[in-house]
């Protein structure tokens, strides 16, 4: 049976319906529709928990060139590993639903796993590198999971355009390389961080800090921000992380690293590059894994 309802943002009085599908050959028959007459349709993958980092991937979409856009809210076994809690991860169905349809999002995708990968299932994308290393490293399997996922999501959709946020940038390299390598016809459209008012970057995982932590948390931009102007002005870039790191545990953090990397290889540099270079950071604090980066001037 396919299961595909329409909801209505009631309070507003906005009478748009956006359309919620739970089963793939509904999912399908809802997309050709949004993509009739050569109208472009827009995807944000997400994990749900959203936040207003998600709904800006919705209007950059749009600005992108999207006529509409459908969102995903699948919680992805495949992307986590002993390191990662999947039962911890947050979920708020109902509210998600209502920040995407005031958000003026058209269409939701929310598969039952059984959907995504039904018994038997036995293809996974690797994507060897950039995936390799920083994250590829603290949660083994991780991007096999991102890369398998999201191209089943454009597979899935036909979307003609994806947007991902920097604040993954690991990620957003590795789908877009894994979109390239396998010809998918999608534009990735990177969107830069949105930040809280103090900097701290959004997360769903920020909702797991306590007070004390949450009022840490920005260091790490502060931090982060210091190392790359150093950077810039020409200091050694070995000894700007070295600093940059012994100041985020002075603040508390754990951190797992502190690295400028090529852009786009995320190959790490020990010196500045005329190339575009990013700075990568992710650091723990009391159980919240915290990750950043930010582009740097040569
Ligand atoms: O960034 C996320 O929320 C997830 O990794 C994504 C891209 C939705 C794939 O599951």
């Amino acid at each position: 049976m396919a299961v595909c309802g329409l909801s209505r943002n009631a309070q507003s009085g906005n009478l748009r319906a956006m359309k919620i599908c739970r089963d793939l050959p509904s999912l399908r028959a809802a997309c050709a529709g949004l993509r009739t007459s050569g109208r472009r349709l827009g995807l944000v993958p997400t994990m749900g928990a959203l936040h207003d980092g998600h709904l800006a991937l919705l209007a950059a979409a749009r600005s992108a060139g999207a006529d509409a856009v459908a969102a995903s809210i699948f919680v992805n076994p495949l992307q986590f590993n002993a390191n990662d809690d999947l039962a911890r991860y947050p979920r708020d169905e109902d509210g998600d639903l209502t920040k995407l349809r005031d958000a003026g999002c058209d269409l939701v995708w929310l598969p039952p796993v059984e959907a995504m990968y039904p018994p038997g299932s036995a293809s996974v994308i690797e994507v060897a590198g950039p995936s390799q290393g920083f994250e590829g490293d603290a949660r083994p399997g991780h991007f096999r999971g991102v890369a398998t996922v999201c191209a089943k999501l454009f597979l899935q959709t036909g979307a003609d355009i994806a947007a991902f946020g920097e604040k993954d940038w690991q990620q957003l390299q590795v789908v877009t390389r894994m979109a390239r390598d396998l010809d998918i016809p999608i534009l990735i459209q990177p969107v830069p961080t949105m930040r809280e008012a103090d900097g701290l970057a959004m997360s769903s995982r920020n909702r797991f800090l306590n007070a004390e932590e949450r009022a840490t948390a920005p260091v790490l931009y502060q931090v982060m921000q210091a190392v790359a102007r150093d950077i810039t002005a020409g200091v050694a870039v070995m000894q700007v992380l070295a600093e940059g790191k012994s100041r985020l545990i002075a603040a508390g953090f754990a951190p797992d690293y502190l690295a400028l990397v090529a852009a786009e290889t995320l190959e790490p540099l020990k010196q500045k590059s005329a190339a575009p270079m990013r700075l990568l950071a992710a650091a723990k604090l009391g159980t919240v894994r915290l990750l950043d980066d930010m582009g740097v001037v040569g």
